[in-house]
């Protein structure tokens, strides 16, 4: 089965063809970095614009890409409905509803927060549940114990910033550009983690995140030692962001026993939590996924890869399902009342 995957939450275009799942016939990404850089962060407007002038030209890339002359070559058109930007999401849902009219295939809506998390198995088919997962990105930071597919446990969250906005954040305050993730990390490669002692906001009290409090200090810090190396700065930030992370994704998975460990989002592509957490997997006796880079950030691959299983369990979208903006990733509780676990979906379903 051959769908394509449309993702316009943010400040990406995105599209991929991926088949069954798990293998990735094409994937393209347009990143609209260089037209919100001049801004430091993204403007909800820009984007809409942007995605409706690239959502077709990206679309029929991945098309090509994947050799699929005609769209009805497919078996179903996906999309992500939220969480994200209301204009944004819009352009990407009603490409795809518009596909789905053409071509009479099925449409299929996707949560951006469980694709982030289903970016695992387009590099590892045999992940197998249960999975503790860290999904941190630019407006995400949760930890979640994934028992079966579409079982979601929720161990925590941030009670304010996202991991991804307190990297961006800083680095805007350190003057070193949009988005912050990438150019921090670069140059804390540099500088020396202990040089700061910043805060572990929460390190022991449960499995929500604090990041605000870290940034105020980063900003303090910087005002009162105007003589302190921005890399040691970036480093030591870093260090403090990661620390927590890691820390809690081991506690978690040490609560619910999960013998796997998986990271996604756009924080997940960060080197030092990649390689700390690696090295936390080894000296716990778990398996770890870190997605390749390409799969962490926003991306189609991933809103195709979690159609997949949505549709087996759900069935197709109504074409008259709009946009949730705000939209949580469905956790046990609200999962449970749907008393069945995607794996067990058949395929007479669709
Ligand atoms: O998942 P994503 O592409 O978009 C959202 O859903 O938000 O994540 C983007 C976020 C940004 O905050 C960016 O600064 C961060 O991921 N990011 C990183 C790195 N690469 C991207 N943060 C730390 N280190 C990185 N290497
Ligand atoms: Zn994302």
């Amino acid at each position: 089965m051959r769908i394509l995957g449309i993702e316009t939450s943010c400040d990406e275009t995105a599209a991929a063809v991926v088949e069954d799942g798990r293998q990735v016939r094409s994937s393209v990404v347009s990143s609209q970095v260089k037209l919100h850089a001049p801004y430091g962060g993204v403007v909800p407007e820009l984007a809409s614009r942007a995605h409706v002038e690239l959502i077709n030209p990206v679309v029929d890339e991945a098309l090509m890409e994947a050799g699929i002359l005609d769209a009805g070559e497919l078996d179903a058109v996906a999309a992500c409905h939220g969480p994200g930007l209301a204009g944004a999401l819009l352009v990407g849902v009603s490409a795809a509803k518009a596909l789905a009219l053409s071509t009479g295939l099925p449409y299929v809506q996707v949560n951006h927060l469980e694709a982030h998390l289903y970016a695992g198995w387009l590099e590892e088919p045999d992940l197998e549940p249960p999975l503790a997962v860290l999904i941190a990105s630019g407006g995400h930071t949760l930890l979640v114990v994934m028992e079966d597919h579409g079982r979601y446990r929720m161990m925590g969250q941030t009670v304010d910033d996202a991991a991804g906005e307190a990297f961006d954040k800083v680095a805007r305050f350190l003057g070193l550009g949009y988005p912050g993730g990438p150019a921090i990390d670069r140059l804390a490669a540099e500088g020396d983690p202990d040089a700061v002692a910043f805060p572990r906001a929460m390190l022991d009290e449960g499995y929500d995140f604090s990041f605000s409090g870290l940034k105020t200090a980063v900003v303090n810090h910087v005002r009162k030692h105007s003589d302190v190396a921005t890399r040691d700065v970036a480093a030591s930030f870093q260090e403090a962001v990661v620390d927590v992370l890691t820390t809690k994704l081991l506690a978690a998975a040490d609560e619910a026993e999960a013998p796997t460990l998986v990271l996604g989002g756009g924080v997940a592509a960060n080197s030092r939590l990649r390689s700390r957490v690696a090295e936390a997997a080894k000296a716990s006796g778990r398996r770890v996924f870190l997605p390749p880079l390409a799969l962490c950030t926003d991306n189609g691959a991933m809103i195709a890869g979690a159609a997949w299983w949505r549709l087996r369990a759900d069935g197709p979208t109504p074409l008259d399902a709009g946009v949730a903006p705000s939209l949580a990733l469905p956790t046990i509780s609200e999962v449970g009342v749907r008393r069945r676990s995607l794996r067990s979906a058949s395929a007479d379903d669709l």
